[in-house]
């Protein structure tokens, strides 16, 4: 965590390919018909879909382990205590060897990110401080310090968009100053599929002794991430995206730096000791994790983190690079769509946020579930991105790793179908 470093965007050397079938017949849910076609899932940014030994993990738990954890002495508690701290080594162990105590369990990346600015950002950012944010993010990283600076008087700085989808970078110098506290941008944007370079934007970060936090979310489900290589003081993601439940988030830190902060929500398992006007805090992680937690997803989360960790991370992005790659290619024959983001698929991640200058996305979002496709439409959660590229939406096909060709084929055959529907 303390050398500048990146994220792996290119292909990786020697990766195996991916037996998208053995892979389908492990999701149930690709079995199932949507208005009478194949379900082909393509929102994946979204959220994605989940295997049969995630769900089992689920049902299992509830069937014969359920009980509330660090609290009973008794077998039952004793056993999802084990379940649910075991979940804490492996996403540890996914990181690349990350201490487990900085591994606290939210209730997904949003509420990650608000506990920093809460528990960090409260009592760290004083008037005229400023925060470095980009005009890329999800507003999950651009509200939690709205309010803060409002509450702060603090001030809020934005690395900008450029055309052709990645963050200008230029005057990046000018835009970190002696007062900056905090730099938070997303490893992966998921609007526009781009990969920040965000080893160059740490380093300028630590410059001036400010703080990083890294939007994990689009990142983590897809490239090999090793906290080892990579400068920050916090990483936010969500179980959901990375084939695992809803309802559980991770952020990750140093455990000292998380010692050394405020606590986020006060209640049971929280404290060490309470007397009528005072408490002390439990030890890091369970500081910042009140109240009974998600205990069965985040038990269950654990199996989906060793589904693809059996594919190996390497294989994952070499599979969505290739889809990415075949996908731009497509639809780039229908000359009245437009790609947003990176012109290079290796710049990007699994995604391809398109416009078709003919029809509203909502429009053809409509026409293609009709025909079995599940894409996105709208402004993703990222305003700032849409007013960039004067627009209010975009249509979004965002793949993983039971997506294939033949999936892309059905998306672009529809598209033509939907433009034809509406006479173009
Ligand atoms: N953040 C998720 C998306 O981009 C919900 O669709």
């Amino acid at each position: 965590m303390s050398a500048a470093g990146t994220i792996t965007s290119g292909p990786p050397a020697q990766a195996r390919k991916l037996d998208v079938a053995r892979i389908r017949g492990d999701f149930p849910i690709l079995k199932r018909q949507v208005h009478g076609k194949r379900l082909v899932y393509l929102d994946n940014a979204a959220t994605t879909q989940k295997p049969e030994c995630m769900i089992e993990a689920l049902g299992s738990f509830y069937r014969t382990s359920n009980a509330n954890i660090h609290r009973g002495i008794h077998k039952l508690a004793e056993e999802a205590t084990g379940l649910y701290e075991a979940t804490r080594k492996v996403v540890a162990r996914f990181l690349g060897g990350a201490d487990p105590h900085g591994v606290i369990f939210t209730r997904n990346c949003t509420e990650a990110i608000n506990l920093v600015a809460y528990a960090w950002g409260r009592h760290n950012i004083k008037p005229g401080d400023e925060v470095l944010l980009t005009e890329m993010e999800h507003h999950s990283n651009l509200v939690p310090w709205i309010i803060l600076a409002r509450e702060k008087g603090a001030v809020l700085k934005h690395i900008p968009l450029q055309e052709n989808g990645t963050l200008r970078l230029d005057d990046l110098d000018k835009l970190v100053t002696p007062r900056t506290k905090l730099v938070s941008c997303m490893m992966v944007s998921n609007a526009l599929g781009t990969i920040n370079p965000v080893g160059e934007i740490a380093a300028m970060a630590r410059r001036v002794g400010a703080k990083v936090l890294l939007d994990g979310a689009q990142a983590l489900p897809h490239l090999p991430v090793d906290v080892k290589k990579l400068d920050f003081d916090f990483l936010a993601f969500s179980a959901h995206k990375m084939l695992g439940p809803t309802g559980v988030g991770v952020l990750h830190a140093r455990p000292e730096l998380l010692r050394s902060m405020e606590p986020f929500l006060g209640g049971g398992e929280m404290i060490r000791e309470v007397r009528h006007d005072s408490a002390t805090w439990n030890e890091v992680p369970h500081k910042f994790e009140a109240g009974t937690p998600n205990i069965a997803d985040v038990a269950a989360f654990s199996s989906s983190i060793e589904y693809l960790e059996a594919i190996g991370m390497p294989q994952v992005r070499e599979h969505e690079l290739s889809l990415c790659r075949y996908a731009m290619a497509e639809l780039r024959k229908i000359p009245s769509i437009r790609i947003l983001g990176p012109e290079d698929p290796n710049l990007r991640s699994g995604v391809v946020s398109f416009v078709d200058q003919d029809l509203h996305p909502h429009d053809l979002s409509q026409i293609l579930d009709q025909h079995g496709v599940a894409i996105r439409a709208g402004h993703h959660c990222a305003q700032l991105v849409m007013r960039f590229f004067k627009t209010v939406a975009t249509a979004r096909a965002s793949f993983y790793i039971y997506n294939d060709r033949d999936d892309i084929d059905v998306l672009v055959e529809s598209l033509r179908l939907a433009r034809k529907y509406f006479g173009f």
